[in-house]
Protein backbone atom coordinates (compact mmCIF):
# COMPACT_ATOMS: atom_id res chain seq x y z
CA UNK A 1 0.00 0.00 0.00
CA UNK A 2 1.39 3.14 -1.22
CA UNK A 3 0.09 6.87 -0.09
CA UNK A 4 -0.62 9.31 -3.02
CA UNK A 5 3.13 10.49 -3.30
CA UNK A 6 4.52 6.84 -3.14
CA UNK A 7 5.82 6.29 0.27
CA UNK A 8 5.30 2.48 1.28
CA UNK A 9 2.91 2.64 4.08
CA UNK A 10 2.67 -1.07 4.43
CA UNK A 11 4.23 -4.25 2.16
CA UNK A 12 3.83 -7.73 2.30
CA UNK A 13 5.50 -10.59 0.38
CA UNK A 14 4.49 -14.05 0.55
CA UNK A 15 6.79 -16.60 -1.26
CA UNK A 16 5.10 -19.62 -2.32
CA UNK A 17 8.94 -21.06 -2.86
CA UNK A 18 8.94 -24.22 -0.66
CA UNK A 19 5.08 -25.05 -2.36
CA UNK A 20 6.97 -25.09 -5.89
CA UNK A 21 10.77 -26.24 -4.95
CA UNK A 22 10.18 -29.84 -5.08
CA UNK A 23 9.04 -29.83 -8.53
CA UNK A 24 11.88 -27.51 -9.65
CA UNK A 25 9.58 -24.61 -11.07
CA UNK A 26 6.30 -23.27 -10.47
CA UNK A 27 3.22 -25.81 -10.83
CA UNK A 28 0.82 -23.52 -11.92
CA UNK A 29 -2.43 -25.23 -10.18
CA UNK A 30 -0.40 -25.35 -6.96
CA UNK A 31 0.16 -21.74 -7.63
CA UNK A 32 -3.79 -20.68 -8.25
CA UNK A 33 -4.62 -21.92 -5.06
CA UNK A 34 -1.77 -20.71 -2.86
CA UNK A 35 -2.87 -17.65 -4.27
CA UNK A 36 -6.88 -17.78 -3.40
CA UNK A 37 -5.79 -19.34 0.29
CA UNK A 38 -3.51 -16.55 1.51
CA UNK A 39 -4.52 -13.17 -0.79
CA UNK A 40 -7.89 -12.69 1.73
CA UNK A 41 -5.65 -12.48 4.88
CA UNK A 42 -2.34 -10.74 3.07
CA UNK A 43 -4.57 -8.29 2.04
CA UNK A 44 -6.07 -7.42 5.56
CA UNK A 45 -2.41 -7.34 7.15
CA UNK A 46 -1.54 -5.32 5.17
CA UNK A 47 -4.88 -3.00 5.53
CA UNK A 48 -4.23 -3.43 9.27
CA UNK A 49 -0.60 -2.22 9.49
CA UNK A 50 -1.39 0.76 7.19
CA UNK A 51 -4.07 1.80 9.11
CA UNK A 52 -5.98 2.46 6.45
CA UNK A 53 -10.10 1.46 5.65
CA UNK A 54 -11.21 0.08 2.31
CA UNK A 55 -13.01 3.80 1.45
CA UNK A 56 -10.10 5.59 2.26
CA UNK A 57 -8.64 4.18 -0.54
CA UNK A 58 -8.60 6.27 -3.35
CA UNK A 59 -8.04 3.05 -6.13
CA UNK A 60 -7.21 -0.80 -6.50
CA UNK A 61 -4.62 -1.77 -8.56
CA UNK A 62 -3.77 -5.81 -9.55
CA UNK A 63 -1.34 -7.10 -11.50
CA UNK A 64 -3.61 -8.41 -15.20
CA UNK A 65 -0.37 -10.30 -16.48
CA UNK A 66 1.47 -10.93 -18.12
CA UNK A 67 2.09 -14.58 -16.81
CA UNK A 68 0.28 -17.71 -15.23
CA UNK A 69 -3.24 -17.33 -15.52
CA UNK A 70 -4.69 -18.83 -12.92
CA UNK A 71 -2.91 -16.55 -10.04
CA UNK A 72 -3.71 -13.38 -12.35
CA UNK A 73 -7.52 -14.60 -12.26
CA UNK A 74 -7.62 -14.98 -8.28
CA UNK A 75 -5.23 -11.44 -7.94
CA UNK A 76 -7.14 -9.52 -10.51
CA UNK A 77 -10.43 -10.67 -8.69
CA UNK A 78 -9.91 -9.91 -5.89
CA UNK A 79 -9.07 -6.11 -6.73
CA UNK A 80 -12.48 -5.88 -8.64
CA UNK A 81 -14.27 -7.13 -5.74
CA UNK A 82 -12.38 -4.48 -3.33
CA UNK A 83 -13.14 -1.71 -6.35
CA UNK A 84 -16.93 -2.93 -6.85
CA UNK A 85 -17.76 -2.91 -3.20
CA UNK A 86 -16.32 -0.11 -2.63
CA UNK A 87 -17.41 2.41 -5.40
CA UNK A 88 -12.98 2.65 -6.30
CA UNK A 89 -11.19 2.98 -9.61
CA UNK A 90 -9.66 -0.07 -10.70
CA UNK A 91 -6.46 -0.57 -12.36
CA UNK A 92 -5.30 -3.40 -14.61
CA UNK A 93 -1.78 -3.02 -14.10
CA UNK A 94 0.53 -4.66 -16.98
CA UNK A 95 3.58 -6.34 -14.29
CA UNK A 96 6.11 -5.66 -17.04
CA UNK A 97 4.94 -1.96 -16.96
CA UNK A 98 5.08 -2.39 -12.83
CA UNK A 99 8.72 -3.47 -13.44
CA UNK A 100 9.68 -0.36 -15.41
CA UNK A 101 8.30 2.54 -13.77
CA UNK A 102 9.72 0.86 -10.39
CA UNK A 103 12.68 3.40 -10.73
CA UNK A 104 10.19 6.13 -10.40
CA UNK A 105 8.95 5.79 -7.18
CA UNK A 106 10.49 9.03 -5.53
CA UNK A 107 12.91 9.06 -3.15
CA UNK A 108 14.09 5.19 -4.53
CA UNK A 109 16.85 7.26 -6.17
CA UNK A 110 20.43 6.84 -4.04
CA UNK A 111 22.86 9.86 -4.06
CA UNK A 112 21.02 12.79 -4.31
CA UNK A 113 20.67 11.97 -7.57
CA UNK A 114 16.71 12.71 -8.69
CA UNK A 115 15.12 12.44 -5.45
CA UNK A 116 11.91 12.94 -7.51
CA UNK A 117 12.22 9.45 -9.00
CA UNK A 118 13.83 8.60 -12.34
CA UNK A 119 12.96 11.07 -15.59
CA UNK A 120 11.93 10.09 -18.23
CA UNK A 121 12.65 8.77 -20.56
CA UNK A 122 15.21 6.07 -19.90
CA UNK A 123 16.38 2.89 -21.29
CA UNK A 124 14.97 0.25 -19.26
CA UNK A 125 16.77 -3.20 -19.36
CA UNK A 126 14.09 -5.67 -18.02
CA UNK A 127 15.87 -8.96 -17.10
CA UNK A 128 13.33 -11.38 -15.04
CA UNK A 129 12.24 -15.35 -15.44
CA UNK A 130 10.20 -14.62 -18.31
CA UNK A 131 11.26 -11.83 -20.01
CA UNK A 132 14.55 -10.07 -21.42
CA UNK A 133 14.33 -6.81 -23.26
CA UNK A 134 15.87 -3.41 -23.72
CA UNK A 135 12.95 -0.83 -23.93
CA UNK A 136 12.83 2.82 -24.71
CA UNK A 137 10.27 3.92 -21.54
CA UNK A 138 9.74 7.56 -23.21
CA UNK A 139 6.38 8.04 -20.33
CA UNK A 140 3.83 5.95 -18.89
CA UNK A 141 2.08 3.43 -21.06
CA UNK A 142 4.80 4.59 -23.85
CA UNK A 143 7.38 1.63 -24.33
CA UNK A 144 9.37 0.87 -27.59
CA UNK A 145 10.85 -2.58 -27.77
CA UNK A 146 14.73 -1.58 -28.88
CA UNK A 147 15.67 -5.75 -28.48
CA UNK A 148 15.03 -8.68 -26.80
CA UNK A 149 15.70 -12.69 -26.28
CA UNK A 150 15.30 -14.52 -29.17
CA UNK A 151 15.35 -17.90 -26.92
CA UNK A 152 15.47 -18.20 -23.03
CA UNK A 153 14.66 -15.21 -20.79
CA UNK A 154 18.59 -14.45 -18.70
CA UNK A 155 16.62 -15.55 -15.41
CA UNK A 156 15.48 -18.93 -16.88
CA UNK A 157 19.44 -19.29 -17.98
CA UNK A 158 20.17 -18.78 -14.04
CA UNK A 159 17.23 -21.00 -13.16
CA UNK A 160 18.53 -23.86 -15.98
CA UNK A 161 21.97 -23.75 -15.16
CA UNK A 162 20.99 -23.68 -10.80
CA UNK A 163 19.31 -27.03 -12.01
CA UNK A 164 21.99 -28.85 -13.90
CA UNK A 165 24.14 -27.87 -10.99
CA UNK A 166 21.74 -29.37 -8.28
CA UNK A 167 20.47 -25.66 -6.71
CA UNK A 168 16.99 -25.49 -5.43
CA UNK A 169 15.12 -23.77 -7.71
CA UNK A 170 14.93 -20.23 -8.01
CA UNK A 171 18.40 -20.87 -9.05
CA UNK A 172 19.30 -17.28 -10.01
CA UNK A 173 19.97 -16.20 -5.94
CA UNK A 174 21.35 -19.85 -5.10
CA UNK A 175 23.90 -19.56 -8.21
CA UNK A 176 25.02 -16.13 -6.67
CA UNK A 177 25.62 -17.25 -3.58
CA UNK A 178 27.67 -20.44 -4.76
CA UNK A 179 29.71 -18.03 -7.69
CA UNK A 180 31.00 -16.41 -4.62
CA UNK A 181 33.35 -19.13 -3.83
CA UNK A 182 34.04 -19.86 -7.28
CA UNK A 183 36.97 -18.47 -9.92
CA UNK A 184 35.32 -17.04 -13.36
CA UNK A 185 38.96 -17.93 -14.56
CA UNK A 186 38.75 -21.87 -14.31
CA UNK A 187 35.91 -22.07 -16.38
CA UNK A 188 35.12 -19.90 -19.03
CA UNK A 189 32.22 -19.60 -20.97
CA UNK A 190 30.64 -18.36 -24.39
CA UNK A 191 29.69 -15.20 -24.65
CA UNK A 192 26.46 -15.20 -26.91
CA UNK A 193 26.50 -12.31 -29.35
CA UNK A 194 28.57 -10.15 -28.25
CA UNK A 195 29.41 -7.55 -29.77
CA UNK A 196 27.12 -7.95 -32.65
CA UNK A 197 24.85 -4.86 -34.15
CA UNK A 198 21.36 -4.53 -31.99
CA UNK A 199 20.61 -5.45 -28.47
CA UNK A 200 19.27 -8.77 -28.68
CA UNK A 201 20.08 -11.71 -26.37
CA UNK A 202 20.70 -15.54 -26.28
CA UNK A 203 21.18 -18.08 -23.95
CA UNK A 204 20.27 -21.52 -25.07
CA UNK A 205 24.05 -21.84 -26.25
CA UNK A 206 25.31 -20.75 -22.91
CA UNK A 207 23.07 -22.97 -21.04
CA UNK A 208 23.95 -26.26 -23.97
CA UNK A 209 27.76 -25.31 -22.99
CA UNK A 210 27.28 -25.09 -19.16
CA UNK A 211 25.31 -28.73 -19.58
CA UNK A 212 28.30 -30.04 -21.76
CA UNK A 213 31.21 -28.61 -19.23
CA UNK A 214 29.36 -30.32 -16.22
CA UNK A 215 28.82 -33.60 -17.69
CA UNK A 216 32.69 -33.61 -18.88
CA UNK A 217 33.70 -32.71 -15.30
CA UNK A 218 31.81 -35.53 -13.74
CA UNK A 219 32.26 -36.57 -10.83
CA UNK A 220 31.66 -32.88 -10.06
CA UNK A 221 33.29 -31.68 -7.15
CA UNK A 222 32.70 -28.66 -4.98
CA UNK A 223 34.78 -26.54 -6.15
CA UNK A 224 34.31 -27.08 -10.14
CA UNK A 225 30.77 -26.25 -8.86
CA UNK A 226 31.50 -22.77 -7.91
CA UNK A 227 33.92 -22.50 -10.95
CA UNK A 228 31.00 -23.24 -13.31
CA UNK A 229 28.63 -20.87 -11.41
CA UNK A 230 31.25 -17.83 -11.18
CA UNK A 231 32.06 -18.64 -15.27
CA UNK A 232 28.31 -18.78 -16.05
CA UNK A 233 27.56 -15.47 -13.99
CA UNK A 234 30.68 -13.53 -15.85
CA UNK A 235 29.53 -14.83 -19.07
CA UNK A 236 25.99 -13.22 -19.01
CA UNK A 237 27.24 -10.30 -16.84
CA UNK A 238 29.34 -9.53 -19.85
CA UNK A 239 26.79 -10.43 -22.66
CA UNK A 240 24.51 -7.76 -20.42
CA UNK A 241 27.03 -4.94 -20.59
CA UNK A 242 27.57 -5.48 -23.83
CA UNK A 243 23.97 -5.31 -24.65
CA UNK A 244 23.29 -2.47 -22.88
CA UNK A 245 25.99 -0.72 -24.42
CA UNK A 246 24.31 -1.24 -27.52
CA UNK A 247 20.81 -0.26 -26.23
CA UNK A 248 22.05 2.73 -25.09
CA UNK A 249 23.88 3.36 -28.80
CA UNK A 250 20.23 2.69 -30.02
CA UNK A 251 18.99 5.38 -27.35
CA UNK A 252 20.73 8.74 -27.01
CA UNK A 253 17.97 10.57 -25.56
CA UNK A 254 18.14 8.05 -22.54
CA UNK A 255 18.69 10.28 -19.51
CA UNK A 256 19.71 6.81 -17.50
CA UNK A 257 19.92 3.07 -17.72
CA UNK A 258 17.28 1.69 -15.49
CA UNK A 259 17.67 -2.07 -14.37
CA UNK A 260 14.66 -4.26 -13.54
CA UNK A 261 13.22 -7.49 -13.07
CA UNK A 262 14.41 -10.83 -10.38
CA UNK A 263 18.04 -10.76 -12.15
CA UNK A 264 18.82 -6.95 -11.41
CA UNK A 265 19.19 -8.28 -7.48
CA UNK A 266 22.41 -10.27 -8.52
CA UNK A 267 25.46 -8.03 -7.91
CA UNK A 268 27.46 -9.13 -10.54
CA UNK A 269 25.19 -7.93 -13.07
CA UNK A 270 24.36 -4.97 -11.44
CA UNK A 271 28.09 -3.97 -10.93
CA UNK A 272 28.78 -4.49 -15.10
CA UNK A 273 25.89 -2.60 -16.04
CA UNK A 274 26.93 0.11 -14.00
CA UNK A 275 30.15 0.25 -16.01
CA UNK A 276 27.95 0.38 -19.60
CA UNK A 277 26.08 3.06 -18.29
CA UNK A 278 29.04 5.08 -16.77
CA UNK A 279 30.75 4.39 -20.21
CA UNK A 280 27.47 5.27 -21.91
CA UNK A 281 27.56 9.00 -20.12
CA UNK A 282 24.26 7.99 -17.90
CA UNK A 283 23.68 6.93 -14.53
CA UNK A 284 22.29 3.41 -13.40
CA UNK A 285 19.33 3.05 -11.50
CA UNK A 286 18.46 -0.29 -9.79
CA UNK A 287 15.96 -0.64 -7.42
CA UNK A 288 16.74 -2.26 -4.21
CA UNK A 289 16.92 -5.79 -4.23
CA UNK A 290 13.62 -6.59 -2.45
CA UNK A 291 11.88 -4.54 -5.32
CA UNK A 292 13.54 -6.21 -8.09
CA UNK A 293 11.73 -9.53 -7.83
CA UNK A 294 7.99 -9.35 -8.42
CA UNK A 295 5.62 -7.52 -5.53
CA UNK A 296 2.75 -5.44 -5.46
CA UNK A 297 4.45 -1.70 -4.28
CA UNK A 298 5.52 -2.30 -7.51
CA UNK A 299 2.05 -3.03 -9.07
CA UNK A 300 0.40 -0.15 -6.73
CA UNK A 301 2.69 2.16 -7.71
CA UNK A 302 2.02 1.42 -11.38
CA UNK A 303 -1.18 2.48 -10.33
CA UNK A 304 -0.66 5.60 -9.05
CA UNK A 305 1.07 6.84 -12.05
CA UNK A 306 -1.66 5.54 -14.37
CA UNK A 307 -4.43 6.82 -12.28
CA UNK A 308 -2.54 10.37 -12.06
CA UNK A 309 -3.23 10.53 -15.58
CA UNK A 310 -6.77 9.60 -14.92
CA UNK A 311 -5.71 5.78 -16.76
CA UNK A 312 -8.07 3.19 -15.07
CA UNK A 313 -9.99 -0.04 -16.51
CA UNK A 314 -13.69 -1.48 -16.63
CA UNK A 315 -14.28 -4.03 -14.35
CA UNK A 316 -14.49 -6.71 -17.29
CA UNK A 317 -10.92 -6.42 -18.18
CA UNK A 318 -9.72 -9.98 -18.69
CA UNK A 319 -6.17 -11.18 -17.21
CA UNK A 320 -3.97 -11.88 -19.70
CA UNK A 321 -0.97 -14.47 -20.11
CA UNK A 322 0.81 -12.57 -22.93
CA UNK A 323 0.69 -9.06 -23.30
CA UNK A 324 3.46 -7.42 -24.49
CA UNK A 325 4.93 -3.72 -23.43
CA UNK A 326 4.21 -2.03 -26.40
CA UNK A 327 0.44 -2.81 -26.45
CA UNK A 328 -0.08 -0.46 -23.97
CA UNK A 329 1.27 2.39 -26.62
CA UNK A 330 -1.75 4.94 -26.83
CA UNK A 331 -2.80 5.05 -30.38
O1 LIG B 1 10.99 -10.60 -11.92
P1 LIG B 1 10.93 -11.91 -11.22
O2 LIG B 1 10.78 -11.93 -9.74
O3 LIG B 1 9.76 -12.80 -11.76
C1 LIG B 1 9.43 -12.83 -13.09
O4 LIG B 1 8.64 -11.96 -13.52
O5 LIG B 1 9.98 -13.73 -13.78
O6 LIG B 1 12.26 -12.72 -11.64
C2 LIG B 1 12.54 -14.01 -11.18
C3 LIG B 1 13.86 -14.48 -11.78
C4 LIG B 1 14.16 -15.96 -11.51
O7 LIG B 1 14.57 -16.56 -12.73
C5 LIG B 1 15.31 -15.92 -10.51
O8 LIG B 1 16.20 -17.02 -10.60
C6 LIG B 1 16.00 -14.63 -10.90
O9 LIG B 1 14.96 -13.74 -11.22
N1 LIG B 1 16.81 -14.08 -9.79
C7 LIG B 1 18.15 -13.97 -9.82
C8 LIG B 1 18.54 -13.45 -8.56
N2 LIG B 1 17.42 -13.26 -7.81
C9 LIG B 1 16.35 -13.65 -8.58
N3 LIG B 1 19.04 -14.26 -10.80
C10 LIG B 1 20.35 -14.04 -10.51
N4 LIG B 1 20.81 -13.57 -9.32
C11 LIG B 1 19.95 -13.27 -8.32
N5 LIG B 1 20.41 -12.80 -7.16
ZN1 LIG C 1 8.47 -9.91 -12.82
Amino acid sequence: MLDAHGSILAEAVLSQQADHSPFGGVVPEIAARAHLAHLPALVRQVMAEAGVAFPDLAGVAASCGPGLIGGLIVGAGVGKGIALAHRLPFVAVNHLEAHALTARLPGLVQGGLVPGGAPFPYLLLLLSGGHCQCVAVEGVGRYRRLGGTIDDAVGEAFDKVGKLLGLPWPGGPALERLAAGGDPARQVFPRPLLGRAGCDFSFSGLKTAVAQRVAKLQPLAEQDRADVAAGFQAAVADVLADRAAHALAMMPEARLLVVAGGVAANAAVRAALAGAAAAGGVPMVAPPVRLCTDNAVMVAWAGIERLRLGLHDPLDTAPRPRWPLAELMPA
